[in-house]
């Protein structure tokens, strides 16, 4: 493995490779002293074009509990506003030092593009709406934990399918590990690109929900249009959000999921959010190991390990 751009195409022992050595990680994050010197001397530069509370922070975090130092480049402040393009910004960092480079963009590719124009590993921490395949880690670690297995779980994945990488990463990796998955959404933020993807569609949630073992709510992606393509919010809360009555529609042991930022009272009640079967903060936590196992598996071989 020389980058990590997408789960598609990741067969299922690469991604319980990965998944297992996370849980390893799990273990060392849970240490009084959680750090490991693996990565010392080796430099993890985080380039995030759009915002992002946990998956930057969470590399960050990853990055240091593996004893490697860290770059972060911010836009606002940095030399774009003159004019730099993206290759000689991307360069510039790497004639520094970096031994690898984490990427956040608006564009759909731009990570392939980077890699294409340094020689070292890249990570896409999320492209437009195409893909954000650490996160598919982060959650299928989180449901691997709760059931033991991902294999013949049913797990609907809510709401605005069509503007959001994080199903799109998801699909592929839930399905390649057992799992059956539908989306569920109106016609209007259903992908349509969906075409041989692993998955059912279903525009009813109230008639799939007594059926799923876990029900991963996405957020409806207001920035790429997700909300102009429904008549109004309370009309998306009637029909698709996680509402208090639908969490008590649901089997007594299935859990919820949110990759975050949540929109309370939009796609997740409150109550839900904050109940014990949300799994959203383990999902967070999760978020350093799988990036640590990424990480680790990107830079480890050749270090002075
Ligand atoms: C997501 C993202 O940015 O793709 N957040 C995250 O990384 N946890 C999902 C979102 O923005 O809705």
């Amino acid at each position: 493995m020389k980058h990590f751009l997408t789960t598609q195409g990741l067969d299922r022992q690469e991604l319980e490779g990965l998944l297992a050595e996370a849980e390893e990680f799990v273990d060392v994050l849970g240490r009084p002293i959680p750090k490991v010197p693996a990565l010392r001397g080796k430099t993890v530069a985080t380039m995030f074009f759009e915002a992002s509370t946990r998956t930057r922070l969470s590399f960050e975090k990853a990055a240091k509990a593996l004893s490697a130092d860290t770059m972060s480049f911010s836009p606002g402040t940095s030399a774009l506003s003159k004019g730099e393009s993206l290759k000689d910004t991307v360069q510039t960092i790497r004639a520094m030092g970096a031994d690898l480079v984490v990427v956040r963009h608006k564009a759909t590719g731009a990570p392939w593009r980077i890699a294409s124009w340094v020689d070292v590993p890249v990570v896409n921490g999320g492209d437009g709406a195409h893909q954000h395949p650490t996160q598919a880690l982060l959650d299928s670690l989180t449901l691997l934990q709760r059931f033991g297995t991902l294999d013949g779980v049913r797990i609907g994945i809510v709401g605005d399918v069509r503007h959001s990488r994080v199903a799109r990463s998801d699909v592929f990796a839930f399905s390649t590990l057992g799992a059956e998955v539908t989306l569920v959404a109106p016609p209007t933020l259903l992908p349509v690109d969906s075409d041989g993807w692993p998955v059912q569609a279903a525009h009813d949630l109230d008639d799939v929900l007594p059926g799923l073992d876990a029900v991963y709510l996405l957020r409806v992606q207001a920035e790429r249009g997700g909300a102009s393509v429904f008549p109004s919010l309370p009309e998306y809360v009637r029909r698709f959000g996680m509402t208090r009555e639908r969490f008590a529609a649901l089997k007594p042991d299935a859990v919820v999921l949110h990759p975050g930022p949540m929109n309370r009272g939009v796609e997740i009640a409150d109550s839900v959010a904050d109940d014990p079967r949300s799994l959203v903060l383990d999902q967070v936590a999760n978020g350093v190991a799988v990036r640590m196992a990424v990480l680790f598996r990107l830079l480890g071989g050749e270090g002075d390990e």
